[in-house]
């Protein structure tokens, strides 16, 4: 039989000679040819010689040349992108190792892993950006390290502790710093952290033995691209889709909540509009959420209005949103905003999450009704405020940048 490590040396020596093949760099001060080891990690048991092994190969990888994206900085899309690798840790025997940085973007899994049958994964997003004084920041990673955490809570998997979630997420963008968009054009080191049942699980008793967490990094521009935040979206709001119930898992970024967007979204796209918008799943009356984002609106008199409920995700974007809007003096609600009732009340809607940052949400179409949103003022102000604060061009009063290098 062959072992999860044994496995995974085979497949690294492959990983590794491959992409130094495929033009890797190795980090300064590592061992060449082998995956980089994080501080403190888990030594392998050595193989014995006489025991049948699997050995696998993954396919050729071409990595990113840093040269051909200096052309691309103001137009990188939301796509990915091989870059030195990724940080990855393991928890086995109720303990988390202490971390590998590995190269080639493929991992080996059991083919009965819990995150392949039952969805057991939860992931974030979170980014890095280069400032103007030179340095890189994260922003915000500890609410992110928390969500995850209510996440694992959620789906019975082990907590990512917030020190080691910081620690892989500042790793990972180390290791492909040359990959951050530079200064002033408007792009980040888009950071997703994943954390799933690498372990395999027959039926939903005895919970897997084993859980990966990692961190991959790609340099993104806007989620709409550059047109979709300046011109507008138009959204769909979804009379026969359900994203979340009630007591569901909605509040959490779990992998199947978005699974559970696709047909819709794909149906909307196709009807020509450029997101859905979700009701509540047992009334229909509700606002709850934008495909991939939450849902702001301002009304006439100035109030920033955000849904309140327990299938929501709970975005990061929106909670600073929030604290920039009362900075202002402006009154913040978050509460249940029936659709029908409300949806004229609002001069502005937008769309906000990492990804996206803050979209101008320009009508909202429900049945055969187009509710039409021609301002975006109040939110444009408010993006450009957290837009410069992640640039360092505002100041951070919140200590929401982190350093990283
Ligand atoms: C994000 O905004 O970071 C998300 O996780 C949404 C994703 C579908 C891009």
């Amino acid at each position: 039989m062959l072992s999860r490590v044994q496995g995974k040396g085979l497949l690294r020596a492959v990983q590794t000679a491959r992409a130094v093949r495929c033009g890797a760099s190795v980090p300064s001060g590592s061992k060449p040819w082998s995956d980089v080891e994080l501080p403190g990690l888990r030594t392998p048991p050595p193989i014995v010689q006489d025991e049948e092994v699997y050995s696998y190969l993954t396919p050729g990888i071409k990595k990113t040349k840093v040269e051909d994206l200096a052309s691309q900085w103001d137009n990188l899309g939301f796509s990915i992108r091989p870059l030195n690798g990724y940080v990855q840790y393991t928890h086995t025997n109720r303990k988390w190792d202490m971390g590998t940085f590995v190269p080639a973007p493929y991992i080996l899994l059991h083919i009965n892993s819990g995150a392949l049958h039952y969805g057991v994964s939860v992931f974030e997003g979170l980014k890095a950006f280069s400032c103007k004084d030179g340095k890189i920041r994260l922003m915000n990673p500890s609410l992110n390290a928390l969500r995850m955490q209510q996440g694992a809570r959620k789906l019975r998997m082990p907590e990512v502790p917030t020190d080691m979630f910081i620690q892989g997420v500042s790793e990972a963008v180390r290791r492909n710093k040359e990959f951050v968009p530079p200064y002033g054009h408007g792009a980040a080191m888009y950071i997703r952290p994943l954390l799933f049942a690498s372990g395999k699980m027959l039926g939903l008793a005895p919970l897997a033995e084993e859980y990966t967490f990692f961190v991959t990094v790609m340099p993104a521009g806007s989620y709409f691209g550059n047109k979709g935040s300046e011109v507008g979206i138009d959204a769909l709001v979804m009379e026969e889709h359900d994203r979340a119930a009630p007591m569901g898992t909605g509040a959490v970024k779990a992998a199947g909540n978005y699974a559970a967007d696709l047909d819709p979204v794909h149906y909307a796209k196709g009807e020509g509009y450029g997101t859905t918008l979700y009701l509540d799943a047992k009334e229909r009356r509700y606002i709850e959420e934008f495909s991939v984002c939450n849902f702001v609106g301002i009304t006439k008199d100035g109030t920033y209005v955000t849904p309140k409920a327990e299938s929501i995700l709970a975005s990061t974007t929106n909670k600073m949103l929030q604290q920039l809007a009362m900075d202002e003096g402006m009154k913040v609600e978050e509460r249940p905003i029936d659709f029908d009732k409300e949806i004229d009340n609002f001069e502005e809607v937008g769309m906000v999450g990492t990804a996206a940052v803050v979209v101008w949400v320009r009508s909202l179409t429900r049945g055969g009704r187009v509710f039409k949103k021609d301002k975006f003022d109040t939110l444009s102000r408010l993006r450009q405020k957290l837009t410069s604060i992640q640039c360092g061009e505002l100041e951070d009063k919140h200590g929401w940048m982190l350093e990283v290098c």
